[in-house]
């Protein structure tokens, strides 16, 4: 049986497809106040602005590629049973080839209700509109988690986080809860790899750090993650 590699990415892993992340020098939230485009009380003051964020966030996202960071994870699946547990609302571990892909934080290119959470809608294209409506005629919200709002998919992250063999961080601050505490979910004795050019905080014990970008810290990561099958 395959050992279970369970991976959380945050923003510097799509950094190198060409994506923003949020806290670094230049990151998105230098430039937005994360409380007028990612909140619910943002969407209710201001909702042209939330749309036109997110928009943008999407146009941009068709112009990017996966990186070799996204495809080094596709190719550990021949190794291990590998689960992907993402804060990103980008598509790109899933366009890598990624099988086995959890989104915490929503997902950019999908729309939802905004009376029934449970309508999520591909919107098909880089722009949602005022005046797209769900089956039960209320406007189209991106379907994205935002500051303040509960992150469901926690219940199905946790159970994953503590079954996993392997845990393995890679680009997140880890500055954003509940997905940062998923860390510390792991059983006694899980060993932790965490691959960002940053040393995240936080962490307890059994980590080894690899201090480079997705793409490289990835290659270096199979290697050592040869001694572990
Ligand atoms: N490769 C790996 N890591 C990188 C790279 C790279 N090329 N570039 C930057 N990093 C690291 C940074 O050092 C930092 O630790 O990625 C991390 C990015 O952190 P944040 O910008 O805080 O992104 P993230 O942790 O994903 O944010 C969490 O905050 O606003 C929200 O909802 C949004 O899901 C997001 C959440």
């Amino acid at each position: 049986m395959k050992k279970k590699l369970v991976v959380l990415s945050g923003a510097g892993m799509s950094q190198e497809s060409g994506i923003r992340t949020f806290r670094d020098m230049g990151g998105l939230w230098e430039e937005y106040d994360v409380m007028e485009v990612a909140t619910p009380e943002a969407w209710e003051r201001n909702p042209e602005l939330v749309m036109k964020f997110y928009n943008d966030r999407r146009k941009q996202l068709y112009e990017c590629e996966p990186n070799a960071g996204h495809r080094g994870l596709v190719g550990l699946e021949q190794d291990f049973e590998v689960h992907i547990i993402t804060q990103n609302v980008d598509d790109l571990h899933e366009r890598a080839g990624s099988s086995k892909v959890l989104h915490l934080h929503g997902e950019l290119k999908k729309s939802r209700s905004s009376v029934d959470e449970s309508l999520i809608y591909d919107i098909g294209g880089w722009e949602l509109k005022f005046g797209d409506r769900c089956a039960k005629g209320s406007q189209l919200r991106p379907h994205i988690v935002w500051f303040g709002e509960a992150v469901p998919a926690m219940d199905e992250a946790i159970p994953i986080v503590q079954q996993a063999d392997i845990l393995v961080v890679i680009g997140t601050s880890l500055n954003v809860y509940p997905a940062a505490g998923l860390v510390h979910n792991t059983s006694k004795g899980t060993p932790i790899f965490v691959v960002d050019p940053e040393r995240p905080s936080g962490f307890i014990r059994n980590v080894s750090y690899i201090q480079e970008k997705a793409g490289k810290g990835v290659e270096i990561l199979k290697e050592k993650l040869k001694e572990l099958r």
